[in-house]
């Protein structure tokens, strides 16, 4: 079993995550990977196939497709076909092709904020407008913005696509299957595409349930583009490995004409730590979920007795959404940092009261940033 309380010596590791901070006394909470140890099939698989000796251009290996199938009917009755998956290196690189195969010049993206900062970045990428609405944080947590969405489609018919994050980063909450059946007849109405990324899925707590958009109808099959990946379930967030479900075969199509030259071909120790963390990793994820889930709710119990912060409640992803707007801060980031607390400034999402936190590290890495937390706000 994998101990998730070993703290890993991660500062020589090139990492992004610990290089930001290299040489000062400062946690990384920020970017969205783990800092336990990857999940010994997928560690297994790569060494297997770096043996090999040649690390060429990879095809898909004849079982994964089926894995995924079988996954995607198993935990959501989704019946995805094998020629509706597209294999890609990245999420975010597929929200740019997704663009670019359906968006054209005049055209124009919505999403809901706060969001993962590369959606916000997919319009100028692309060179077309990026419509935002605001989500709602209401007594009862976070909503969808239905009625901005409605308004915003009905008065900008140049709009042509949404950009999803189901589960929503960084507020860490899965959309309602009524409010994805609300989005799906509204993009219908408007003739609007929606492509769905959907990788922090897999990473739901208590009886949270996912539903991924294109299993809602036929209708939501045919408009829809969706991304789903093992990195960030299995930890292989530098390992890259995607997929995109694309049913519409003329989408499907496009998509692959945008993708040319944009997108390296997957290689074969991508491919086979996709396939160990699909097929082989079910007990690890079990164990994980459990150890996220009392991570948050330690972290929640601790930011709960801190005057001027308040957490949201995650039901998904790893990330906590800390409204701090009652410290009256000028520079959040700084703050948190000079107390020894690295984390995501809520204004790249476009939440700027907001700091967002990475609680997948070990407990006692948890607790430590949290003393720090607590003591920087009290001697304020
Ligand atoms: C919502 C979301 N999409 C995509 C990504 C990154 O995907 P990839 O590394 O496959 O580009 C992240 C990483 O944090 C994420 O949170």
């Amino acid at each position: 079993m994998t101990d998730f309380d070993k703290v890993y010596d991660r500062s020589a590791s090139n990492s992004v995550k610990w290089d930001k901070y290299q040489g000062q006394d400062i946690l990384p909470m920020w970017v969205a990977d783990m800092d336990f140890r990857s999940p010994s099939p997928v560690i297994d698989a790569i060494k297997e196939k770096a043996e090999e000796g040649i690390l060429s251009y990879g095809n898909p290996p004849p079982e994964l497709s089926s894995v995924f199938i079988n996954r995607m009917e198993r935990m959501y009755g989704w019946q995805v076909r094998d020629e509706d998956i597209v294999f890609i290196n990245g999420v975010v690189p597929a929200l740019n092709m997704a663009c670019r195969a359906l968006v054209g010049k005049n055209e124009a993206l919505i999403t809901a904020t706060p969001i993962y900062t590369p959606f916000l970045e997919v319009g100028e990428n692309n060179d077309v407008k990026l419509f935002k609405i605001k989500a709602e944080e209401g007594a009862d947590g976070w909503k969808y913005p239905l009625e901005a969405l409605e308004g915003s489609l009905r008065n900008h018919p140049e709009i042509k696509m949404l950009l999803l994050c189901n589960p929503f980063n960084p507020i860490g909450r899965s959309l309602r299957k009524i409010e994805l059946i609300k989005i799906v007849s509204l993009c219908k109405q408007y003739d609007v595409w929606i492509c769905s990324d959907e990788i922090h899925c897999e990473l739901v707590f208590d009886d949270t349930v996912h539903f991924p958009v294109a299993n809602l109808s036929a209708e939501a099959a045919d408009i829809s583009i969706s991304l789903m990946a093992p990195t960030k379930t299995f930890n292989l967030a530098g390992v890259g490995g995607s997929i995109a479900i694309i049913n519409n075969q003329e989408v499907r199509e496009k998509f692959c004409i945008a993708k040319r030259g944009m997108c390296a071909r997957v290689s074969t120790l991508t491919f086979a730590a996709m396939l160990a963390a699909y097929r082989d990793c079910e007990a690890w994820k079990e164990d994980l979920l459990q150890y996220l889930q009392d991570n948050r709710d330690y972290l929640l119990s601790r930011m709960s007795k801190i005057d001027g912060i308040r957490m949201n409640h995650v039901e998904s992803t790893y990330l906590a959404w800390l409204d701090v707007r009652s410290l009256g801060l000028n520079d959040p980031q700084h703050f948190f940092e000079s107390a020894g607390v690295g984390l995501s400034p809520g204004s790249q999402y476009e939440g700027p009261e907001y700091m967002r936190l990475n609680f997948a590290c070990p407990r006692s890495v948890l607790a430590d940033a949290c003393d720090r937390i607590e003591k920087a706000v009290r001697n304020q």
